[in-house]
């Protein structure tokens, strides 16, 4: 699924080399993949170009056993710990699974199965196979002793401390058992696009794919970093001597112990049951909020799992059956830039044409220059594209080896591509920004975000319309919507007068969505849908709002200095308050029921940070207590800070809060202060 490495050599080359320096090659080459994959999070080919690799070495190690050395990638299960963290040593190996890709290959696995048992049916049980990352976890007496990777199989890396912050992986179980648990930690696709939103805001590298901002996560040595990418768990597997029967039956105790079991695993009672689950997942895989590259299928019995053994690195009752890949290959041919509603210059590849999963992509997501930079992607590569769910597209990488010397590297436009106006490019910022508040682009963009269903929902008011509308320009802002009348409207092609009749109809509507949506749709920067209803039930109308000052803005719940200053930066424009000035004139509501501040507390005025996990309160909770209480919460570590609340396993933010003299509680001294 996920690429590993841009390779100097593929396997095509070097064949006509001697067999010891090929063999050489590729175990430099794997190790070189493994590293990167695994310590750096920084993949380059996708597996199936790693596979095909690793299975060219071992059969040349196969035909010419002489070849093999102890060092060989072959002699063991898969990756390597990284030495930043202490290793974690598994009682019992954590194998992996060999794959089928046609249902061939499941109906064999079946029948070694059943040859095994002497029975004319095995029961399995069917699994989602989540594409994340496998860990271990060690209670004692119900309580988290110690989490790690799986590493090589044998020995991972002791990510404790990380695993603590992951809110499905329970601190306690529901009873006090002494077992190991072991899934998948994931990344779920919403929050992976969240996570890749805020890096792009912070110029900061975005991800590929959940699966290695999830490795990345776990692999944090600041475990306040692991928290913030709100990672899942799920888990699969039950090592423990409670004299289980069967794998369902470890599932079952696995959820009674309180651990998060995926909710859809099924118990099939013959092979039939199993490649009617496979079908069923690959087709519903874009339904689930996370990803999922195959399905697992285990032998449900574990005495029938103890007689069929582990072959090598995999055992022989369970399989991975994997999913049609969902990345593919093909030219970029350009790389066309639009223009955002912020004015922001895009950066989007048109593809040739391929097929990815069942769908034709033809052009995909390049985020923004520095992506492009330092990925080195080149118009005219050959570049591997990754279709993830319903995830936009998006450009992974180029393929090295299909470079042929005739790309070309891109340069962001110096003009807008649409107005031509002067482009700005801040230094340090990974966006480039038309000038012209009054690009049609931008306001093509404004018109359709406004319209739109969370902001000010008028029906019939899409993109095509929105393009009409500002095309003719019959729209300037969005204040211009509410003049519209029949006779303008007249004038779009193809608008009868039903239409005309309707879209009027929804835009009188409209003026009565109330100020957290006007807000929204207004499309300040940073300023999202949780954020107006805030700063809407904090200051009441929009008034109120645009005559706040930067640190009044920053009194609301989550509002931190950006925020703040794109707010007021916004109302500071001339041009937004006419146009908000006719927004009131058209009739649209401008206010909202205000909500009486958390205001006087016991915290009023103080200022919060913080870290580590705290023993029964979870983050979100500590806050709301704080909050309620008067008081804020922030993300750093400042000399504005008044406390810092550390519970285990605290971040850097201590050691900041120590050096800078500020006082630090833990739970029991938060809850004295509250009291
Ligand atoms: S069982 C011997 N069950 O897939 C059993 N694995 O190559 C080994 N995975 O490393 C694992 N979902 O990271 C199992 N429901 C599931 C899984 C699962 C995802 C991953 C896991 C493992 C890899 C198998």
């Amino acid at each position: 699924m996920s690429p590993r490495l841009r390779s100097g050599q593929g396997p095509r080359q070097a064949r006509s080399a001697g067999i010891a320096p090929r063999a050489e090659s590729l175990r430099e080459q794997i190790e070189e993949a493994n590293y990167r994959y695994y310590v750096l999070d920084d993949p380059q080919i996708t597996d199936a170009e790693f596979d095909a690799l690793l299975h060219e070495l071992i059969e040349l190690e196969n035909a010419h056993p002489e070849l093999r050395t102890p060092d060989s990638p072959t002699q063991r299960v898969g990756a390597i710990a990284s030495e930043r963290f202490a290793p974690f040593e598994h009682a019992r190996p954590m194998l992996s699974l060999a794959n089928a890709v046609t249902s061939d290959e499941l109906r064999a696995f079946d029948e070694r199965a059943r040859k095994a048992a002497g029975t004319s049916r095995v029961a399995y049980v069917c699994e989602l196979k989540i594409d994340g990352l496998a860990v271990a976890l060690d209670y004692r007496n119900g309580s988290l002793a110690r989490g790690g990777t799986r590493g090589d199989g044998r020995i991972g890396e002791d990510v404790t401390a990380n695993l603590r912050t992951v809110k499905t992986i329970p601190l306690r179980l529901r009873v006090p058992a002494s077992v190991e648990a072991r899934g998948e930690v994931y990344l779920r696709k919403t929050d992976f696009e969240r996570l890749n939103a805020a890096r792009e805001h912070e110029g900061l590298p975005v991800f590929a794919n959940p699966r290695n901002a999830a490795s990345g996560g776990v692999r944090q040595l600041d475990p306040a970093l692991t928290a913030q990418r709100r990672l899942s768990f799920f888990a699969y597997q039950l090592v423990s001597d409670e004299g289980l029967r069967t794998q369902w039956e470890a599932l079952r105790r696995l959820a009674a112990l309180g651990l998060p079991v995926n909710p859809n695993v099924a118990r099939a009672e013959a092979l039939e049951d199993v490649l009617a689950y496979c079908r069923r997942w690959e087709e519903r895989r874009d339904d689930l909020d996370y990803e999922i590259d195959g399905v697992v299928v285990k032998v449900d019995d574990f005495a029938l799992q103890e007689r069929l053994g582990v072959v090598a690195r995999d055992p022989r009752w369970a399989i991975a059956f994997k999913f049609k890949p969902r990345e593919a290959r093909t030219k970029l041919l350009d790389i066309a830039v639009s223009v955002g509603r912020t004015g922001t210059l895009n950066p989007n590849a048109v593809l040739k044409p391929v097929q990815i999963g069942g769908v034709t992509v033809k052009s995909a997501t390049l985020h923004n220059i520095d992506y492009i930079k330092s990925n080195d992607i080149r118009i005219g590569d050959t570049v591997l594209v990754t279709r993830a769910g319903d995830v936009i597209p998006r450009v992974v990488g180029p393929v090295l080896v299909e470079r042929t010397g005739k790309e070309h590297r891109f340069r962001m436009p110096d003009r807008c591509p649409v107005c031509g106006a002067d482009v700005d490019h801040p230094p340090g910022e990974a966006m480039s920004r038309c000038t012209n508040a009054a690009c049609p682009a931008q306001v093509y963009e404004r018109v359709r975000h406004f319209a739109s269903r969370g902001a000010m929902d008028m029906e019939g008011l899409g993109d095509v319309m929105a393009q009409q509308l500002t095309d003719l320009g019959l729209v300037r802002d969005i204040a211009d919507i509410y003049k519209l009348d029949r006779a303008a409207l007249e004038r779009v092609p193809r608008m009868g007068p039903k239409s005309v009749e309707n879209l009027l109809r929804n835009i009188e509507r409209s003026k009565q969505r109330g100020l957290a949506r006007l807000l929204y749709g207004l499309g300040i920067r940073f300023v999202g849908t949780q954020t107006s209803a805030i700063l809407a039930g904090d200051f009441g109308t929009i008034d109120a709002i645009a005559e706040a000052s930067e640190s009044e803005l920053q009194r609301s719940e989550g509002i931190g200095p950006e925020v703040a200053g794109s707010v007021a930066l916004f109302f500071k424009q001339a041009a937004n308050g006419e146009m908000i000035a006719r927004l009131k004139h058209a009739g649209v509501d401008t206010t909202a029921p205000k909500r009486p501040r958390a205001a006087e507390g016991k915290l009023t005025g103080k200022t919060f940070v913080l870290t580590g996990t705290l023993e029964n309160l979870t983050r979100e909770e500590a806050m709301q207590l704080i909050v309620r209480a008067g008081g804020k919460v922030t993300g750093s570590v400042s000399k504005k800070t008044d406390y810092v609340v550390a519970g285990a396993d605290p971040g850097s933010k201590l050691t900041k809060a120590e050096s800078l003299g500020i006082p630090v509680m833990d739970e029991v001294g938060l809850r004295k202060l509250l009291r």
